[in-house]
């Protein structure tokens, strides 16, 4: 068979391990020749084809960011279907593997639906695709939001300052959760919980109290309960939604002014999803990308692989899409117990 593949959306660590398990096992083990597009839908859309043999997904398993490169791109905003269906034809291929998170997801469940041969990768750093334990790219933004944070609290510790650190998670608090946790947060602000000023104050104080440097982390889709929407304040993205970004250099003044504690800010941004792979994305990615490809040889169009505890199963696009993987309520009760 020949094979298609375009990684989409926000870049997460893993996406060449993908790309890489993926064409190994369809070369070595079922003779597939395989084709990539450059820039997610928008090459796809372009016709915008690179080769991909053994020799181009050579050393790349350990790699960050995508060797085809990604976009925001709606393909139903560049000919839809029927665009996609031409370039199919024109490169004689026989399926396309989309490598990507709720929203390229939902644009392949649609092109599925309208007849397309399209199975799927879930991929996001923030975690929140259903259907999945886990994507990969999660566990590797987490251990860099960790270490950031040890990092932190040395010198929040020598200055006894308040320390602020925001990490990513649009609508979800993953992240925020897991390297709070890890690196011994005495305040998590995440999307899923408005927070008042009043309680966050309070865990800033009796941390100080105990004479700690408090460490607050806070998602960048946390809202307060005075507020109604996210802090946004850099405009739209390719799909309209508010760039998110700032929440804690917003917190950090109010904090100092209320508590008299010296406070400082760090947004982690896009670092969290830069650079190398953690040992279990790459295996993770890796298992996905040579799954996959059981998927296309099986006519699963219209379905996508996944993580169930430790093994990989596959999953109806309609499963996984339309609602988001929040933090459930006893998750954050439970670590909320260790705030302040
Ligand atoms: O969806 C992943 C994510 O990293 C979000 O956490 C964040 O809001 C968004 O992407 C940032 O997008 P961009 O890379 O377009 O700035």
């Amino acid at each position: 068979m020949r094979i298609g593949i375009l990684t989409s959306g926000g870049d997460a660590p893993g996406l060449n391990a993908v790309i890489r398990g993926a064409v190994l096992k369809g070369t070595r083990v079922h003779g597939h020749e395989f084709v990539g597009f450059r820039g997610g839908y928008k090459g796809l859309c372009d016709s915008d084809a690179m080769p991909l043999a053994r020799n181009e997904v050579k050393g790349i398993g350990n790699t960050g960011g995508t060797i085809l490169g990604t976009s925001r791109t709606n393909p139903f905003e560049h000919g839809g279907a029927p665009r996609v269906r031409e370039v199919l034809d024109e490169h004689r291929l026989d399926a396309l593997i989309a490598v990507g998170g709720e929203g390229s997801l939902a644009a392949a469940k649609e092109l599925s639906d309208l007849g397309l041969p399209v199975v799927g990768v879930p991929k996001t750093v923030d975690n929140d695709l259903n259907g999945t334990d886990f994507t990969f790219g999660f566990d590797t933004a987490v251990g860099i939001a960790t270490e950031a944070m040890d990092r932190l609290r040395t010198t929040g510790d020598s200055h006894s300052r308040c320390m602020v650190a925001e990490v990513m998670g649009r609508h979800v608090g993953w992240i925020a959760l897991h390297s709070g946790m890890a690196a011994g947060a005495h305040a998590i602000l995440i999307p899923e919980r408005k927070t008042s000023m009043d309680e966050l104050l309070h865990w800033v104080r009796s941390a100080h109290d105990r004479g700690r440097a408090p460490l607050v982390v806070v998602a960048e889709g946390f809202v307060l309960d005075t507020m109604d929407d996210a802090h946004s304040e850099r405009g739209l993205d390719a799909f309209g939604r508010p760039r998110l970004g700032g929440i804690g250099e917003k917190l950090a003044p109010l904090i100092e002014e209320a508590t008299g504690i010296e406070t400082r800010a760090t947004t982690l941004g896009h670092i969290q999803r830069g650079g190398t792979p953690s040992a279990f994305d790459r295996v993770l990615a890796t298992r996905f990308g040579m799954s996959v490809v059981d998927l296309v040889n099986a006519h699963q169009w219209g379905h996508m692989v996944a993580l169930r505890g430790t093994e990989i199963h596959t999953v109806n696009f309609s499963e996984a899409l339309g609602a988001l993987k929040t933090v459930p309520a006893e998750r954050y009760e439970a670590a909320a117990m260790l705030f302040g």
